[in-house]
C-alpha cells in the first residue's frame, strides 16, 4: 500500500502529525506496536498519573481539608482497586478518543513492530509475526522514549517499579523509596504518600527538579518537607538487596563516603527516560543517532537520510507530550510544503502535585549564567483574595523581565492551580509581551491569575496588595 505519509508511533507526537497531515491533505497511516493507541502519554504516562493524582489528592483533602469547610465526611477509606478502575477509564477513554480521530480523519492504522527496511519502505510485523511492508513518500519516526535503568538494578515492576509499575501497584506500600526527585518522583512519590506511604527521595544532585529556578525547587522542597516527603539529596542507590521481606538498599553519597542501608517496601527508580529505537532498523538504513541514543534532525526534523524525520522524545529537547504534539504539526505542515515551526523558547512544564508547580522561559540561574541584565516580579500567593478564601495560600508567581526592553523572559509559579495559570505567560511571551503588558491587563476578581498581574506589577515595584 502507498501513502504519503507513514507515522511510526501514536503517541502525542505520532498521532497529532497524522491528524494534521490528513487534515491537509496527505494519504497518512500510522504504525503501533501497542495495542492501544496513544503512546506512553496516555497508556503509562500523562493520563493515568493525572488520574492518580487527582483521585489522591481528592482522598488527601477529604482527610485533612474537609472539616474545617464545615463538611463531614469522617475518615476516608481508601478502596485501592476502584481507584485503579477510575485511572483506567480515564486511558480507556482518551485511547477510544484517539481511535475515533484516526478514523475520522481517514487515516489508515496498522498494529505492529513498524521496521523502516529503506527510505520508503516499512515493514510491519504484528504479534502473530504475519508481516507487510507500506510504501510512503515520507516517513515520520515518532517513537518515544523507554524508562532508564539504573546500572546493576533489576526492574521487576513490582517491589523494584519504574513509573509504570507504580501506576498500578495493588496495595499502598509502607515505605517507598523514590530514586530520583525528579517529576516523575515527585508526582508518583505524591500519589503514595497521600494513600499513606512513607516516602523517601534518594537524589544524586544537591536539589531537586534539576532544571527548574532554583529559587522555586527551594520552595517547593519545604512545602513537600512538610507535606510528609525525606529527601536524601546528594545520595545515590548503589545496591538493593532483595533477598529479605523489605528491600534494603545501598545508599552512598554522590560525591563518595560511607554507605548507609535504608529498608523500603518498594522501589520507584525515576531517574529519567531514554529514547526508543529498537527495532526502528535504523542503523541498518544509516539514520545517524547522537551519544545519547536520540535521532539527530536538523531544524526541520529531517534525520540524516532523506524521506525520514523524527519528532518527540526521540529526538532533543523536553520529554514532553506537548512539545511532541507541536513537533507533530510542524513537521506535516513542513511535509505538506507550508512553514512548520516550534517556538521551543515557550515550551512549559508543569508538575502536577499540590501545589503545582509551573514554569516557562528562562529561570534566574541562567540568565544570572548568560549575564542577562533582568528585573524580577513576585507575588505571593498569600496576599491574593481568591487563594485566601481557598485557603491555599502557599507558593508564589515570579516574572523575569528584561531590564532594559521589559520583555518577559521567564515566568515561574508554584501554587494551586500553577498549571492552568502558565497559559498565561505562555501567550504573553510568544506575543513577546512586557510585564507592562500583562500588569495593564484587567484581570476578573476574585481568581488565581491576578496574582499573575500582581507579579508584573511588581516588576516595576508597583504592586497594589502586598
Ligand atoms: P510516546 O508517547 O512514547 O509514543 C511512542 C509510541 O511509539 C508508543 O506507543 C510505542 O509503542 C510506539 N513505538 C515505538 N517503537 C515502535 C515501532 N518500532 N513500531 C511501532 N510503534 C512503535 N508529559 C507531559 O507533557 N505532561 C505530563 O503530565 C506527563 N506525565 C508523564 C508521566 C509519566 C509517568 C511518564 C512516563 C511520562 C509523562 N510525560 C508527560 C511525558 C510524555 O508521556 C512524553 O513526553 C510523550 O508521551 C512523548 O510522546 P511521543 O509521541 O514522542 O512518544
Ligand atoms: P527527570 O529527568 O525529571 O528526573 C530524574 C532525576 O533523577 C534527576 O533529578 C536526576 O538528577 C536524578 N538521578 C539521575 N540518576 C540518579 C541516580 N543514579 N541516583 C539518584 N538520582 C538520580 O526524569 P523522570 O522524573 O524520570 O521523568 C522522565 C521524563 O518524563 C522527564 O523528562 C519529564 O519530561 C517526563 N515527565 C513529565 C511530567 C510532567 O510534565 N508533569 C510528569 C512525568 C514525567
Amino acid at each position: 500500500m502507498t501513502y504519503d505519509l507513514i507515522v511510526i508511533g501514536t503517541g502525542p507526537g505520532g498521532y497529532v502529525c497524522a491528524i494534521r497531515a490528513a487534515q491537509l491533505g496527505l494519504k497518512v497511516a500510522v504504525v503501533e506496536k501497542r495495542k492501544a493507541f496513544g503512546g506512553t502519554c496516555l497508556n503509562v504516562g500523562c493520563i493515568p498519573s493525572k488520574a492518580l493524582l487527582h483521585a489522591s489528592e481528592l482522598f488527601d483533602e477529604a482527610g485533612h481539608a474537609f472539616a474545617k469547610m464545615g463538611i463531614k465526611v469522617g475518615k476516608p477509606a481508601l478502596d485501592l482497586k476502584t481507584m485503579m478502575a477510575f485511572k483506567q477509564e480515564a486511558i480507556d477513554g482518551n485511547v477510544k478518543g484517539i481511535e475515533f480521530l484516526l478514523k475520522k480523519n481517514k487515516i489508515d492504522s496498522f498494529h505492529g513492530l513498524g521496521t523502516i527496511l529503506a527510505p520508503g519502505r516499512v515493514q510491519v510485523t504484528a504479534e502473530d509475526g504475519a508481516t507487510q511492508v507500506l510504501e510512503a513518500a515520507a516517513i515520520v519516526i515518532a517513537t518515544g522514549s523507554d524508562v532508564a535503568q539504573l546500572p546493576g538494578i533489576a526492574i521487576d515492576e513490582t517491589r523494584i517499579v519504574s513509573s509504570t509499575g507504580a501506576l498500578a501497584l495493588d496495595h499502598v506500600p509502607g515505605k517507598l523509596v523514590v530514586v530520583g526527585a525528579g517529576v516523575i518522583g515527585l508526582e508518583l512519590g505524591s500519589v503514595w504518600r497521600r494513600l499513606g506511604a512513607e516516602v523517601t527521595v534518594v537524589e544524586f544532585l544537591d536539589r531537586i527538579l534539576p532544571g527548574m529556578d532554583s529559587e522555586v525547587c527551594r520552595q517547593f522542597q519545604r512545602i513537600l518537607e512538610r507535606q510528609g516527603f525525606t529527601f536524601r539529596l546528594g545520595s545515590k542507590v548503589s545496591a538493593i538487596d532483595t533477598s529479605g521481606k523489605q528491600l534494603s538498599l545501598t545508599v552512598e553519597p554522590a560525591a563518595g563516603g560511607e554507605a548507609s542501608k535504608i529498608e523500603a517496601d518498594v522501589v520507584l527508580v525515576a531517574i529519567g527516560r531514554v529514547p526508543f529505537t529498537a527495532g526502528l532498523g535504523l542503523e541498518a538504513v544509516g539514520v545517524a543517532l547522537d551519544q545519547k541514543g536520540r535521532v539527530v534532525v536538523d531544524e526541520h526534523y529531517a534525520t540524516t537520510v532523506p524521506g525520514i524525520y523524527a519528532i518527540g522524545d526521540v529526538i532533543a529537547g523536553p520529554m514532553l507530550a506537548h512539545k511532541a504534539e507541536e513537533e507533530g504539526v510542524a513537521v506535516a505542515e513542513l511535509l505538506a510544503g507550508r512553514a512548520g515551526h516550534v517556538n521551543y523558547a515557550v515550551i512549559p512544564g508543569v508538575l502536577y502535585t499540590a501545589p503545582e508547580v509551573a514554569t516557562v522561559g528562562r529561570t534566574e540561574d541562567g540568565l544570572k549564567k548568560d549575564g542577562i541584565a533582568y528585573k524580577v516580579g513576585k507575588f505571593p500567593f498569600t496576599a491574593n483574595g481568591r487563594a485566601k478564601a481557598n485557603q491555599q495560600t502557599e507558593g508564589f508567581v515570579k516574572i523575569l523581565a528584561d531590564a532594559a526592553t521589559d520583555r518577559v523572559l521567564g515566568v515561574h509559579i508554584i501554587g494551586s492551580d500553577a498549571g492552568n495559570m502558565i497559559a498565561e505567560a505562555a501567550i504573553a511571551m510568544e506575543f513577546g509581551a512586557s510585564a507592562e503588558d500583562i500588569a495593564r491587563t484587567c484581570h476578573a476578581h476574585p481568581t488565581l491569575p491576578e496574582a499573575v498581574k500582581e507579579a508584573a506589577l511588581a516588576v516595576d515595584k508597583r504592586a497594589l496588595h502586598i
